[in-house]
């Protein structure tokens, strides 16, 4: 606990990921809380870098100088980030007399189509825990760190709380795993997760890389008054049961199941939303299809999940790279933007940098 405003300055550095989800969280309760619990895990090679520039003294009063983005001022991200941090001042006094100047760096290829969100805000929420620690000679790593890093950065896009750990992380309680909250994201024990699903490959096939219609936090706020809001809830915790259950037992073809049922329930609540709307485009559907058909072709356990967007994620062991690195060059980069899909694959989580 810091008495206090001590004269200091200083600079921190982050790399932490993009997640993607199997268990989609979809709606939320004040103050991003999530309506259902939510499983995911970290990619490798879509990370978002931030550096934080810190000078703390007493006759400060909080200000953000400048946020760049790839080495381009950035005015529309910095008047959400400078709102964000302020609202963190309530855990971390010391920003009331904080002066910061943020530079990031996204890994991810020009308008991929995947959210940004999750990577960025762990990673300021990482910063802002390291600047925190240094000022008190406490730890910068650990799992206290981690999960008050985590806390904060669910305040700032709920699904970057799940972006702290490498494996398979969950966020919001279950009575299926212990220590789960709705407050913080909570890493599944290496026991809980048979060795088959350690190793699962992420290509991601951009299927239209715009900004979407509708926002992910409109999403969201059309699950207070939807007609199947209950029933989300059910299925949700029905998933979340499943999933674990495949997870432990290494039930491959059950895990793909749910995580299918998953994506395709997700859109299938904003077609039901008032008003509804559809983020999938043709070639999503064509996709889709495809990739299925593939399936029972060949017995490759390949299988699909969509964020809120039209892009598909196609997730697979490691083990049959070769089948479906041919599959997705014979059958599904016609059907992608100019061609492009990214190859990515399960990470381990945030790195600290400096
Ligand atoms: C469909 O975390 O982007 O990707 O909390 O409003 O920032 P906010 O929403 P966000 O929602 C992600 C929704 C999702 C499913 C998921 O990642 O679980």
């Amino acid at each position: 606990m810091l008495t206090g405003i001590p004269n200091t300055s200083g600079s921190v550095e982050w790399q932490s990921p993009a997640n993607i989800a199997l268990v989609k969280y979809w709606g939320k309760r004040p103050v991003q809380w999530p309506m259902n619990p939510s499983l995911s895990f970290v990619l490798k090679e879509s990370v978002v870098r931030i550096r934080m520039d810190y000078e703390i003294g007493a006759d400060i009063d909080f200000h953000l100088r400048g946020f760049s983005l790839n080495g381009q001022d950035n005015e529309a991200f910095a008047g959400r980030i400078e709102r964000y941090l302020s609202g963190l001042s309530t855990f971390f006094p010391f920003l009331r007399h904080a002066r910061l100047s943020i530079h990031s760096h996204s890994s991810f290829p020009h308008s991929a189509g995947i959210a940004s969100s999750a990577a960025a805000f762990s990673a300021l929420a990482l910063c802002v825990g390291s600047i925190e620690a240094r000022m008190t000679g406490k730890e910068e790593s650990g799992s206290e760190f981690l999960r008050k890093a985590s806390f904060m950065a669910r305040l700032g896009s709920g699904s970057a709380c799940r972006s702290l750990w490498g494996g398979m992380v969950i966020w919001g309680h279950t009575k299926w795993v212990a220590g789960s909250s709705d407050d913080h994201g909570c890493r599944l024990d290496e026991g809980a997760v048979h060795e088959d699903f350690r190793q699962l490959n992420d290509a991601v096939l951009i299927v239209d890389s715009r900004t979407k219609k509708v926002s992910s936090s409109e999403g969201h706020a059309l699950m207070h008054t939807h007609p199947f809001r209950k029933q989300r809830v059910e299925q949700a915790g029905h998933n979340m049961e499943r999933i674990l259950g495949a997870l432990r037992s290494g039930h491959m073809d059950l895990f793909g199941e749910v995580m299918e049922n998953e994506a395709l329930s997700l859109h299938s609540l904003m077609m039901s939303s008032t008003p509804g709307y559809i983020l999938m485009h043709p070639n999503t559907i064509l996709m889709i299809d495809r990739i299925r058909s593939f399936r029972q072709r060949t017995h490759t356990p390949a299988y699909l999940t969509l964020d809120a967007g039209p892009n598909i994620h196609l997730i697979y062991p490691a083990s049959h790279k070769e089948a479906v690195r041919g599959f997705i060059v014979e059958e599904l980069s016609s059907l992608c933007e100019d061609g492009r899909w990214i190859d990515d694959r399960m990470g381990e989580g945030p790195v600290a940098l400096g």
